[in-house]
């Protein structure tokens, strides 16, 4: 937004650009930071989301699946069929694959996961596997971040897979992946050491697509997503951004807090390009860009 302001003597009018933001409560509830776990629900509609079947798209890049794991999940009651992410998510995650020179050596188990869908998983693995494990392992339905399509699990491509606990070994170019993974947006989401915050077994085959330069940060800092979002809500304000440097531009991160609010209305002394992500608690994270 542009805007002539007056000088302070009214006779030489000073010529400013300025940005006016303004957000609603709506927008906690979406975007690629939005936490979703056991305490935080789900909250949107995966109408809201632009999703696509990754093994619709560039196949050469994914081995397909062996047999759609005929003998773990034929018999769910909402079967799962093809796997879908969204956009964004599916985009950088090809070009992650291609980077890594991984193409053919992967296979994409699961990714977006309907409420109806997870139960099915939820109520088979329990019956299979007893409640300690699927506790583990499973999130409860309503409370899985596959419900966001930005989740994704996958298995180093092989005859036979585990559905639950698909196998995504260090080595050769899923290593490579996985050292890359930040830079695409991409963070291990259940690391081992952090199963007391996310309630979440380690899992080394779960990726949550989160945004860069989020997943960066978060990866050197060893922060899962529930301490960064505790950390910007905490740390960071408009006038006191997080600021992260790569290659002379320079990233602020601001958390904006929504608590008793409808709406909320920002100003600053400039314009820059952003992103905007609801945490799916009490507030949205703005990520604006500069380039030095
Ligand atoms: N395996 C993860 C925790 C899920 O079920 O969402
Ligand atoms: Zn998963």
């Amino acid at each position: 937004m542009n805007a002539t302001l007056k000088s302070r003597s009214g006779f030489f009018p000073a010529r400013t650009t300025y940005e006016h933001l303004s957000f609603c409560s709506e927008d906690i509830t979406q975007g690629s930071l939005i936490l979703v776990n056991s305490h935080h629900p789900m909250q949107t509609s995966p109408e809201a989301f632009d999703l696509i079947d990754l093994n619709s798209q560039q196949r050469d890049l994914l081995s397909p699946h062996p047999g759609k794991f005929e003998n773990q999940l034929s018999h769910l009651e909402h079967p799962i069929e093809e796997v879908y992410l969204q956009k964004q998510a599916a985009t950088m995650l090809f070009s992650l694959i291609k980077k890594a020179h991984a193409g053919g050596a992967i296979t994409a188990v699961s990714g977006y996961r309907s409420k109806a869908q997870q139960l099915s998983i939820w109520e088979d693995t329990i019956s299979r596997e007893g409640t300690d494990f699927t506790e583990k392992y499973v999130a409860r339905p309503g409370c899985s971040e596959h419900q966001t399509g930005l989740a994704i699990d996958l298995a180093k491509a092989a005859p036979s897979i585990d559905y639950i606990c698909p196998a995504f070994p260090r080595e050769g170019v899923i290593a490579s992946f996985c050292n890359l993974a930040p830079q695409f947006g991409f963070v291990l989401r259940y690391p081992s050491g952090k199963e007391a915050i996310t309630q979440i077994g380690y899992e080394p085959w779960h990726f949550r697509y989160v945004g860069f330069p989020h997943s960066v940060i978060m990866t050197d800092r060893q922060m899962v997503l529930e301490e960064y979002l505790e950390m910007l809500e905490a740390e960071t304000s408009p006038l006191k951004p997080l600021t992260y440097t790569q290659d002379g531009a320079r990233i602020d991160i601001i958390y904006l807090s929504m608590k008793n609010r409808q709406k909320i209305e920002v100003d600053f002394s400039d314009v820059l390009p952003h992103t905007l992500s609801g945490t799916n608690k009490s507030g949205i994270v703005l990520t604006r860009f500069r380039r030095s």
